[in-house]
């Protein structure tokens, strides 16, 4: 069986648990999109794992992991990553493969990510400074990209490396009156991520398609939620990949037939870090409730995320796009204690009550939830193992979840460790 699972909200729907969970049954666990901008949160006992690159599965000795050719690798963090599990005895040696066609994210990447958001003041997009857009941005114009196959050839590179340096420091003095970058010390950085990475490099297009041939299950482990995708999200307040489940077979290279499951994972509220349109937000006293209780502070940066009510529009949005097939329901346990609870069933936009959403900013930004309100509950339920065990308010929250979005859930989050789950 493969399976994909796709964050259905702007990300940190929980999809490194669910990943987590799922790659006890899978012998392979790839990431495709993304890059360090993504924190999946791991929890294994007492160790907390924050993977930024590596898959969710690489916590678990047996699986083999996939860095694909959609994701845009930092080395720095890759490596930080591969010894951090290493620390805690967990080796990657022989089963982490990254494709030689992942595109390499570089300082100077980062540098022109944050001089932008800087120079765009208030109408910044409030990115995570990792240098995902002005990496996808030379993906996309080719010339100047660096792939992990180009530390292959150091010499080559130490020339290419020349050549963008003189270019990106045009940019840099003439837009930002930046400092120069030094294409001396690139070549240096590069070397080393040569010596630890090229090991790991290979074509895992190939490999993909060889484990599919031999009966292998393959877990594709979607970063940043389906309202980030560059083409299908809230534009322009979105990621530079398509983080629906429509970028999982250019982001590695295997069609999404070959794919049993879509599984969608979304929270029981809504959250977003970064600027953009959020109807169901609740900037008061309820997403502060949530926050506090949902630990929701970014993974990667630290920063404060938005918080709001669970908005069936949007997640209904993601699962026709994704063509999702059932829905894991996290962090329940974080309602728990509220007065009531909202959802968000339609919106009102020019005085007319639409149910499709408006994957546009401007548009979105117009957008009046209108929401059902329902009970919550008190009691504890971050040891319910069982869902007839959960109070009959929480039970009728979930189905209520499932009437709205037309699917199944079939996974439910009560809290962080891998047994605080329920199956359905
Ligand atoms: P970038 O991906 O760093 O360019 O940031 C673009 C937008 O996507 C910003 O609003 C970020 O906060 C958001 N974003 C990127 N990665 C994640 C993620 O993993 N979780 C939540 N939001 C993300």
């Amino acid at each position: 069986m493969n399976c994909c699972v796709i964050g259905l909200q702007w990300g940190d729907e929980g999809k490194g648990k669910v990943v987590d969970i799922l790659a006890e049954h899978s012998d392979i666990v790839v990431r495709y999109n993304g890059g360090a901008n993504a924190g999946h949160t791991v929890v294994v006992g007492d160790s907390r794992f924050a993977l930024h690159i590596l898959p969710s599965g690489s916590v678990r000795p047996n699986t083999i992991c996939v860095i694909a050719n959609g994701v845009f690798i930092d080395p720095d963090v890759l490596i930080e990553g591969i010894e951090t599990l290493a620390k805690k005895e967990i080796t990657l040696d022989d089963r982490l493969l990254i494709s030689e066609n992942a595109h390499v994210v570089l300082d100077y990447h980062k540098k022109e990510d944050q001089l932008r958001e800087e120079s765009l003041g208030k109408n910044k997009l409030g990115t995570t400074i990792r240098g995902i857009g002005p990496c996808c941005a030379d993906k996309v114009g080719r010339s100047y990209a660096v792939r992990m196959a180009d530390l292959r050839d150091l010499e080559k590179l130490k020339t290419k490396l020349q050549t963008i340096a003189d270019y990106k420091n045009k940019i840099f003095a003439a837009l930002y009156n930046a400092e120069p970058i030094s294409a001396g010390r690139l070549f240096k950085k590069c070397k080393t991520y040569a010596d630890k990475l090229m090991p790991f490099t290979t074509d895992t297009t190939k490999f993909l398609h060889k484990s599919i041939a031999d009966g292998k299950s393959i877990l594709f482990e979607g970063a940043q939620g389906s309202l980030l995708d560059l083409d299908h999200g809230t534009f322009p307040f979105v990621t530079s990949s398509n983080s629906s489940s429509l970028g999982m077979p250019a982001g590695c290279g295997v069609p999404a037939k070959m794919v049993d499951k879509f599984l969608g994972v979304a929270k029981a509220y809504t959250t977003r870090v970064g600027a953009g349109p959020f109807p169901t937000e609740q900037d008061n006293e309820i997403g502060q409730y949530i926050r506090d209780k949902g630990g929701e502070y970014g993974t990667t940066t630290g920063r404060p995320r938005r918080c709001g009510w669970f908005d069936a529009v949007a997640v209904s949005y993601a699962i026709t796009v994704g063509a999702i097939d059932c829905v894991a329901l996290m962090h329940l346990d974080t309602l728990t204690g509220l007065k009531e609870i909202k959802l968000c069933k339609a919106y009102k936009i020019d005085g007319q009550e639409i149910t499709f959403f408006p994957a546009n900013a401007a548009k979105l930004s117009q957008a009046c939830p209108i929401y059902e309100t329902v009970p919550c509950w008190d009691e504890d339920i971050t040891q319910v193992s069982d869902f007839h065990d959960l109070p009959a308010s929480a039970q009728d929250f979930v189905c209520r979840v499932e009437e709205m979005t037309g699917k199944p859930v079939t996974i439910i989050g009560v809290g962080p460790e891998r047994n605080q789950t329920i199956f359905r």
